[in-house]
């Protein structure tokens, strides 16, 4: 398997009266096609390290290459580039606009990239159908529950097929059994359109059904197995 991510001794402060240190010496390698789970307590830096794989922020110290590259030289078009064609992202909350209906929610980055609306709308729509809302292709967000509102902000981050899919507590807000549907489509994409999956997650249930867990403690990234 190739790399896709290669971390190579990566530290990342925060400067303030406390100057805060979240890591000083990370290296990790994430392959081409993998699913890799990242848990830890809240505030030990997780959001932070998958930000940094977003291009939403950069290393204090060491680099970040994607595919070989180091990120810290792209330029600002090839960053939104990157954020537009190779990254989807799921946060905790799905950030999906009210006014817009599901469908215009999902088809959102290809008409940032240009699309035309018509061909946009459509792949949105088997997008939607994908992740088993083709029946609320019309609805609008506030209408929608939580877990179809998370599938809809999967389904637009996937829309333009990335390489790789960074999700950020996907399931934080949802129930138990809510979060298991989110997750194991999650996977299933994963699989079926091969791209890279990076997860982080409090939820040990979610985290195993990952390839690989990670777990990140006092700056430190620890290989992690369920029993
Ligand atoms: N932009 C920032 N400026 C200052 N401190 C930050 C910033 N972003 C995060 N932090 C701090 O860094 C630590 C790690 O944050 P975060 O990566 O969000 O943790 P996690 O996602 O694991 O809960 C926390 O103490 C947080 O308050
Ligand atoms: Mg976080």
């Amino acid at each position: 398997m190739s790399e896709l991510y290669q971390f190579v001794g990566v530290a990342k402060r925060f400067s303030g009266p406390e100057n805060l240190e979240i890591f000083k010496d990370i290296n990790l390698l994430v392959h081409e096609g993998e699913s890799l789970a990242i848990v830890g307590a809240s505030g030990s830096g997780k959001s932070t390290l998958l930000h940094l794989m977003g291009a939403l922020d950069s290393p204090t110290e060491g680099k970040v290459l994607f595919d070989g590259r180091d990120m810290a030289c792209m330029t600002p078009d090839e960053k939104a580039r990157f954020r537009n064609k190779t990254l989807g992202f799921v946060f905790q909350f799905h950030h999906l606009l009210p006014e817009f209906t599901a469908e215009e929610n999902v088809a959102m980055p290809a008409l940032v990239a240009g699309r035309d609306r018509g061909e946009a709308l459509s792949e949105a729509r088997i997008m939607l159908e994908r992740v088993g809302l083709g029946h609320r292709c019309g609805s609008s967000v506030p209408t929608m529950s939580g877990g179809e509102r998370q599938r809809v902000a999967i389904a637009r981050a996937v829309l333009m097929r990335p390489r790789v899919l960074l999700a950020d507590e996907p399931t934080g807000n949802l129930d138990e059994a809510t979060g298991a549907q989110v997750g194991a489509l999650l996977t299933e994409l994963n699989r079926e359109l091969g791209m890279t999956l990076v997860v982080v997650t409090h939820n040990n249930e979610l985290a195993a059904t990952m390839n690989r867990s990670l777990e990140l403690r006092a700056g430190i990234l620890y290989e992690k197995t369920f029993a």
